[in-house]
């Protein structure tokens, strides 16, 4: 159906952003009230929080007992690369990427930490790897959810369960939306600031057993930055583990956390979080299918992203441009939205082919998107029609 004219109803909210994202619905700076502020995260006050933050993010995703969880410096980046450093080097290493921020965990490896042996696997943005080629008896480093081409992991199937290397994987845009089989994980990190739209600037790093034991017997030959140091004469320093940071994080964002918790906690849980996130990818499905003029980047449902929902224009008119032109047009689409008020930040990523990436987290309200869409078709023939013109 062609959108001409402008829709009716807008987006309540506009805020589709890959990171940070939506806050909570209902959010406002009242839920920071009780943060401690002014006082020592070292104080009974501050520890009992930081305290409070991992063990209900152990509550809300099922992280076995005996997973050792750490708030870390540096957001989701902080985390990866903090085990990346700490565990690398003792066997040879895969490295699996199929978008920008898996690539830039391969570039860490290959061309920071230059590993004497490793392997890189990278699939063209929409597909995803061969993981019969990976050898789970390497240490393996993979990004559950590629948040640039709207690419998942479909379950953890191709991880066999006595593999001899550790699998690291970068979860930040999949916790809290989708299931994390923690058997098969070994090391998993995300951000506060993707499914549950708290703040950035602190990860959280989570440790499976096996990597324990790899932190405990095996020391890499590169010198490690404090921040990264997860232990101390050979032991891990479990303080980390228990709200005892490395160094000072800050109350204000820990509060937020707190509070975005508490909400997926009183909505019921991982599960009411991942069926909201599924909703709202089946809200732009739904229109996808009604709408010749736009596909998912992702073909094939089973590895399509229920957070991070890449789109591409399948218009024959569109795609006939030349590359620079797709990109150009997409672009002038997600302004339209933009300075209609109707969806901040939808652009495609900077790496990813053209198109519009919308969020479509927990936070966001599935009324929202429906709202959206008919908003992308009015800009969609918007935008097309000054190519018309232009021509
Ligand atoms: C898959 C993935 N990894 C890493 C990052 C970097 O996260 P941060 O900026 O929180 O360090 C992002 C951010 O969007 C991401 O989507």
């Amino acid at each position: 159906m062609t959108q001409n004219s402008k829709p009716g109803t807008r987006p309540a909210n506009p805020r589709f952003s890959s990171g940070p994202c939506a806050k909570r619905p209902g959010w406002s700076l009242e839920a920071l009230k009780d943060a401690a502020l002014g006082r020592s995260h070292r104080a009974k006050v501050g520890k009992t929080k930081l305290a409070r933050a991992i063990d209900e993010t152990r509550d809300l995703l099922n992280v076995p007992a005996d997973y050792r969880i750490g708030i870390v410096p540096a957001s989701d980046t902080g985390a990866v690369e903090m085990a990346m450093w700490s565990l690398l080097g003792e066997r040879g290493t895969d490295v699996v990427a199929w978008e920008s921020f898996g690539a830039g965990w391969v570039s860490d490896a290959v061309k920071q930490l230059k590993l004497a042996d490793v392997r890189t696997f990278e699939a063209a943005y929409g597909e995803i790897v061969d993981f019969a080629e990976v050898d789970f008896d390497r240490d393996v480093v993979f990004t559950w959810n590629g948040t640039t081409s709207g690419v998942k992991m479909p379950n953890g199937d191709a991880i066999p369960s006595d593999r001899k290397g550790l699998t690291i994987c970068d979860a930040t845009s999949a916790a809290f939306a989708q299931d994390l089989p923690w058997d098969k994980l070994d090391v998993v990190t995300f951000s506060w600031q993707k499914v549950m739209g708290g703040e950035a600037a602190h990860g959280m790093l989570i440790l499976g057993p096996r990597a324990v034991e790899r932190l405990e017997s095996y020391t890499p030959s590169w010198p490690l930055p404090k921040i990264f140091r997860m232990t101390k004469g050979g032991k891990l320093i479990e303080g980390i583990f228990k709200g005892e940071t490395i160094n000072t994080p800050s109350m204000l964002c820990v509060e937020d956390y707190l509070d975005a918790l508490a909400w997926g906690k009183r909505i019921g849980g991982l599960e009411a979080l991942k069926a909201r996130s599924e909703a709202n990818l089946q809200a732009v499905e739904t229109y996808v299918e009604a709408n010749g003029f736009l596909g998912f980047l992702a073909a094939d449902k089973a590895i399509r992203s229920n957070t991070s929902v890449c789109l591409q224009f399948t218009d024959p008119d569109v795609t006939a441009l030349s590359a620079d032109e797709q990109a150009a047009f997409a672009k002038g689409v997600a302004k339209r939205l933009e300075d209609e008020g109707v969806a901040l930040d939808v652009g495609a990523y900077r790496d990813a082919p053209p198109g519009l990436r919308i969020w479509c987290g927990a936070t966001v309200e599935t009324a929202d998107v429906e709202a959206l869409m008919p908003w992308v078709g009015w800009a969609f023939e918007a935008q097309k029609a000054s190519l018309r013109m232009a021509a």
